[in-house]
Formats: C-alpha cells, sequence, structure tokens
C-alpha cells in the first residue's frame, strides 16, 4: 500500500510517496525521474547496514548504476569537515551534471546530502528516501538543506527542493522509540499549531500508530508533509507564517544547547518539553485556558512524551536557559519572539515577549 502527495513549492512540484515496503520497489520509482540512469547513494553507517542492501538491489533490477558514499552516523557528521569528504568521495565517482543524489537515512543525511547536491557541479537533482518518522514528516519537506558551524547549527546550507520524497514506513521498524517518539513530536506539533482537529484524530489514534498501525501512520505522515506544505507556500505571501514551525523550539534549543545537542536530550524531545513550556507561559499570560494545557499534558502522558526538563535531568540552570533567549533578542534587535498558544490549534507569533512571565515559567518548570 502506497499513498502520494503532489506538492508544489516555489517553482518546483515533486511528490512524496509513503507506504510499506517501498525499498524494494525504489528504483520502479525512480527511474523514469532519471535524466541518466547513474546514481549516487549517501548514508550512514546505522542505516546502510540496515537497509541499502534493499535498495541497491531495487536499483539493478530497474537497471540503475549507483554507488554509495558511507558516512558515520550522528549529528556529528553535519560538519564541513565531513561534508568536504563527502563530496571529494562523490566526485572520485565521475558525476555528471545528471547524475542523482540519493538520501537514505535521517535528517542528518537528507540536510547533509541535499547540500552536497546543491553545490555539487553547479546542481544536481537528487532524491529523499527518509528512514526516521522526523525525517518523514519534518526535514524532507520545505527544501532547506545544511550543515553545522563551530558558530551554531545549520548556519551554512541552502534551499534546494528534491526530485521525488520516499518515504518506506517499514523502516520505523527498526528505529528506536526514543527516535519514534521524538519524530511523533514534531508530528503533534502540526496538530497544536493550527489543526484541532488532527489532535482529536491523534489522541484517538496515537498510540495505534506508534506501535506500528500502517494505514493511521500512512495517512498521518502525508497529513503532516501537507500541513508543513501549506505553512512553507504560505509563507512566500505572507511573511512569518512559516514562524508558526518553530512552536516549542525557542524553549527547545535552549534545553538542547544546555544538554550539548546529544543523547541527554534529542530534538524532538526538547520540542516536546518546549510546547509544554508555550503552553504554559500562555496560560500565565492569560491568552489560554489551562484546561487546553491539561489536555495536551495527558496525551503526552498517554504516549509516553516527556513533558518537563525534570524529566531529562534534575539540576538546570535558569539564568543560562534565559541567556538563551536574550541571546537570540540581541541578534534580531527586537524584542524576545516566542510562538505562543491560544488554545490548541490556535499558535500565533508574539514579539516582545514578557520576560518576567518566561523567566517565572522557566523556573518553575526546572525548579527542585
Ligand atoms: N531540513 C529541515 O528542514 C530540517 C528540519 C528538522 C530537522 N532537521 C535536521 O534533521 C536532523 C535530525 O534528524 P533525525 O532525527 O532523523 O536524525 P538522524 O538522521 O541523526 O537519525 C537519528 C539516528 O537514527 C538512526 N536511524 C535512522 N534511520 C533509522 C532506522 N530506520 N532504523 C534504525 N536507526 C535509524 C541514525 O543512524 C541516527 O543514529 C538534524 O540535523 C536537524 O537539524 C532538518
Ligand atoms: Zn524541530
Amino acid at each position: 500500500m502506497a499513498d502520494k502527495l503532489h506538492l508544489t513549492l516555489g517553482h518546483h512540484a515533486y511528490d512524496i510517496i509513503v507506504g510499506e515496503r517501498l525499498l524494494a520497489k525504489a528504483g520502479e520509482h525512480i527511474k523514469p525521474l532519471l535524466a541518466r540512469p547513474h546514481v549516487i547513494i549517501v548514508s550512514d553507517e546505522t542505516v546502510a547496514r540496515l537497509y541499502l542492501h534493499r535498495l541497491t538491489n531495487s536499483f539493478e533490477e530497474a537497471g540503475i548504476q549507483h554507488r554509495s558514499v558511507i558516512v558515520p552516523a550522528g549529528e556529528g557528521t553535519k560538519s564541513l569537515g565531513e561534508f568536504s569528504k563527502v563530496v571529494e568521495q562523490i566526485l572520485e565517482y565521475k558525476p555528471s551534471r545528471d547524475t542523482t543524489l540519493i538520501a537514505l537515512g535521517g535528517g542528518m543525511v537528507g540536510d547533509l546530502t541535499g547540500f552536497a547536491a546543491s553545490v555539487l557541479l553547479r546542481g544536481v537533482n537528487f532524491i529523499q528516501i527518509p528512514t526516521t518518522l522526523l525525517a518523514q514528516v519534518d526535514s524532507s519537506v520545505g527544501g532547506k538543506t545544511g550543515i553545522n558551524s563551530a558558530f551554531g547549527k545549520n548556519l551554512i546550507g541552502s534551499f534546494h527542493q528534491p526530485l521525488l520524497v520516499l518515504s518506506d514506513i517499514s523502516t520505523l521498524s527498526s528505529l528506536p522509540k526514543r527516535e519514534l517518539l521524538a519524530g511523533y513530536a514534531e508530528m503533534l506539533k502540526y496538530a497544536l499549531i493550527n489543526d484541532v482537529e488532527f489532535f482529536a484524530w491523534l489522541d484517538k489514534n496515537a498510540q495505534a500508530l506508534l506501535a506500528g498501525d500502517v494505514a493511521l501512520m500512512t495517512q498521518a505522515i502525508l497529513h503532516c508533509c501537507k500541513a508543513k506544505a501549506d505553512i512553507v507556500e504560505a509563507d512566500e505571501k505572507e511573511k512569518n507564517v512559516r514562524a508558526l514551525l518553530n512552536l516549542g523550539h525557542t524553549f527547545g534549543h535552549a534545553l538542547e544547547a544546555e544538554t550539548g545537542y546529544g543523547d541527554t536530550l534529542l530534538h524532538g524531545e526538547s520540542v516536546a518539553i518546549g510546547m509544554v513550556m508555550a503552553f504554559a507561559a500562555s496560560v500565565a499570560m492569560g491568552l489560554c485556558a489551562e484546561e487546553d494545557l491539561e489536555q495536551v499534558k495527558a496525551h503526552y502522558k498517554t504516549v509516553g512524551l516527556p513533558a518537563s526538563p525534570k524529566e531529562i535531568r534534575s539540576e538546570w540552570n535558569v539564568d543560562a536557559l534565559m541567556e538563551h533567549f536574550t541571546r537570540d533578542k540581541k541578534a534580531t534587535g527586537s524584542g524576545m519572539t516566542f510562538i505562543l498558544m491560544r488554545g490548541i490549534g490556535k499558535a500565533f507569533v508574539m514579539h516582545d515577549a514578557d520576560a518576567a512571565v518566561i523567566k517565572r515559567i522557566v523556573t518553575e518548570f526546572v525548579a527542585a
């Protein structure tokens, strides 16, 4: 079973195909899109060990020539050093302008490969085959690619849309439960931003979906891709809507920065906690009913998402966390901007958020 969404983003149109066991049929889906049946696959060691052979078998059946570049797993590979190694390795395979790069992996591989495709020989096509839930609902849609700098995350990059996104949900069965839930947090984000019906649907179906129900997962992933694409498209006309996708991220980034972007706190977990903090701040400012916050927290309990920084570790430094918000403020020269809530499905951008309330909420959340 596979379902499809046709997206138009900017001047580019492409399909997102979601379904089971798609790796085995990847060659069939991809071949008609290739200018030349020659691809270079980029993957990380973990994903390559699990899935590369399925992909290359299907390319062989379809008569697509392939080479592979395998990089170490983990966010550390999204660096200038690793990026230059990847590009040189790709060049060793003598690509031409009509070679297509294939990103097989999570958001790390997708961002790295997309960026390589955008600069290799002044730009070649690429295809995303995301294998984490986060990559299937978030990083593979929207065309942002890039790597990290010593000065911060994703500071070096480009916009480059793929030719196709092929999301094989069968690959999610090997994903650690924690990674699956972290991706689910980004899924839930779309519901909380502007889709109260989707929240009700998730509230009813999340447990079955996370337990591996194929039909529910397919439906939910396509729904999220459409939600992200709608927001990204709307931003071309209406400035700032894309900022809503940062719901939970301002609080989350501060927590992530304090834990060092590692295994202590996954990105999606930081977003999950950040979204609860955004609701709590909104309740404290009299913008949102407490009932909505309680409903969100109850949902977290059901699915097993962390709702507080204290579930991650006991000691946090409030001033250090606040410093991350004010650093943003200095960078933009305006007030502290947060995505806040008027209720479930009613996110909005608040510039000049009240620093005293934010500090009170952060303090309450991290207090012993
Ligand atoms: N471009 C965008 O718009 C965008 C949006 C959100 C996030 N991102 C980026 O995405 C990255 C995070 O993505 P991620 O969470 O997918 O991380 P990731 O790619 O590092 O994958 C997480 C871990 O899961 C492993 N893995 C991947 N697929 C697996 C599978 N099917 N089975 C078992 N293990 C598997 C990986 O080897 C890795 O160890 C970050 O670099 C972030 O900046 C980009
Ligand atoms: Zn995110």
